[in-house]
């Protein structure tokens, strides 16, 4: 099937031009002014913006967690983000402690392969680093197309690991070409806190917020930078949110070590008064918790001096009536909110709208960067002779609103309900494959392709 998308404004991470696409099967073959019409399919895109299909390198589907399953699996999941312009995203695997990375992997497997309607790829949860795992790194890098490996350096008692251990891990997935994503915030003093909140008889979602501050990031993320240099391995922060851990990390960095940092969508556009409202809280809960509009400033600052790489959502739905598992007790409220199909608009409309970020910033951050650090780019990540036609066309002139009732996400509450927008996606393809189009969606579950990634070494 042939395909040309005619007359857009194509961006990217480095261009800004209009003229016409085609696409034969899953790849883009041509790019210029005028191309004959004699594709199948002809798409008129005069007035829309036509950029890669966004990559969200950072969501949780069909996860256990915190004694429940995040509500999203890989069908409704992928299909949700597509309805938003991301073609490809990255879950997480989890390590249970005890049992092997394969186990997880096929376990992983099971649930996305024939499920997923969009891309996807691994990061490998490493909850239990032993002389058993250490063997299967470099098969999980070399064999699984598996390159970068998640650590908690919270959750105590459950996915949490030491700095021994991340020693460990460091020192083998440099050898063999990977990297170390983390989640940094310092476990054992968020443990410490939750525990004195409760005694003190203080249970609301406010005091997941207060049991989390500022210095508690700050601190992880420092010490994982500096564990990063030592060790020599390339690090990527996940969910960064705040002036305190952004510093720590332009401070250590002065070293020149590859450090990435991401933050989330609603990190940038949300603050911790929405957990004043008591048990309404409960829809943002999720680790780390929302911060001060002082840190949303230094966050946007972050993006445009390119300390800050990639915005992600940490997507991890839970359903109202699973959040109400912490009704009496926030420590048992699920951490997690939904963005999988609200990132690339919200981040369009507050973003580029309000003149945070250019277009071309905005492209970057939303899935070029992304590609680059995971080892996909340039067949992800951008609009290019050779590369997958995953592509969004976006109407920057049409406003919508944001709620439940339309969304389609498995959520039945939105982080966002009432959020007036502007600029709305209208078509996307995912490898040159209609995904989008007229509000519907065209694919299948299982269309959906795993994407292996290229080591560390081989893209930066
Ligand atoms: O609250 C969050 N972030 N839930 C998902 C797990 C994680 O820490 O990323
Ligand atoms: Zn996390
Ligand atoms: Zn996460």
């Amino acid at each position: 099937m042939s395909t040309l998308i005619k007359n857009g404004r194509i961006i990217t991470a480095t261009d800004d031009y209009i003229a016409d696409i085609l696409i034969e099967g899953e790849t883009i073959v041509a790019i210029g002014k005028n191309l004959a019409e004699n594709a199948e399919r002809v798409i008129d895109a005069t007035g829309k913006f036509v950029m890669p299909g966004g990559i969200d390198p950072h969501v949780h589907l069909d996860m256990p967690f915190m004694g429940t399953y995040s509500s999203d699996n890989y069908e409704t999941g992928t299909r949700a983000a597509l309805f938003g312009g991301t073609t490809t995203v990255i879950d997480f695997i989890l390590q249970k402690q005890g049992n092997s990375l394969q186990s997880a992997l096929e376990e992983w497997s099971g649930r996305a392969n024939g499920n997923a309607v969009g891309d996807y790829s691994f990061h490998m949860a490493v909850t239990d680093f032993n002389e058993n795992t250490k063997q299967e790194i470099k098969t999980m890098i070399e064999k699984e197309g598996i390159t970068s490996f998640k650590t908690f350096m919270a959750y105590k008692g459950a996915l949490m690991i030491d700095d021994r251990q991340m020693i460990g891990l460091m020192e083998e997935v440099k050898k063999h070409g990977g990297m170390i994503n983390v989640h940094a915030t310092n476990g054992d003093m968020i443990d410490y806190l939750v525990q004195k909140h409760k005694e003190e008889g203080k249970l609301a979602p406010l005091y997941h917020y207060l049991s989390q501050p500022e210095i508690t990031e700050a601190e992880a993320s420092e010490r994982f930078v500096d564990m990063a240099s030592y060790t020599e391995c390339p690090g990527y922060i996940v969910h960064l949110t705040c002036e305190g851990a952004l510093n720590a990390v332009r401070n250590a960095t002065r070293r020149n070590q590859k450090m990435f940092v991401e933050t989330c969508i609603q990190y940038l556009i949300l603050d911790a008064s929405l957990y004043e409202n008591n048990f309404e809280g409960a829809k943002w809960v999720m680790s780390p918790p929302l911060r001060e509009k002082k840190d949303q400033e230094t966050l946007w600052a972050g993006i445009n001096q390119g300390l800050v790489q990639v915005v992600a959502t940490d997507h991890c739905p839970f359903m109202w009536e699973q959040k109400l598992m912490g009704k009496d007790d926030f420590s048992k409220i699920p951490n997690g909110h939904p963005a999988i199909e609200n990132r690339m608009e919200l981040l369009f409309s507050e973003g580029v709208m309000k003149n945070k970020i250019t277009l071309n910033k905005y492209v970057e951050v939303s899935s070029t960067n992304a590609a680059k650090i995971f080892g996909m780019f340039p067949k992800k990540g951008t609009i290019a002779v050779g590369s997958d036609a995953d592509i969004m066309i976006l109407d920057p002139k049409e406003k919508h609103t944001l709620s439940v009732s339309t969304h389609h996400m498995n959520v039945d509450y939105s982080g966002y309900e009432g959020w007036e927008l502007t600029g709305k996606v209208k078509t996307v393809l995912l490898r040159g494959k209609i995904a989008i189009d007229d509000n519907k969606c065209q694919l299948e579950k299982g269309y959906g392709k795993f994407i292996k990634r290229n080591k560390v070494t081989q893209h930066i």
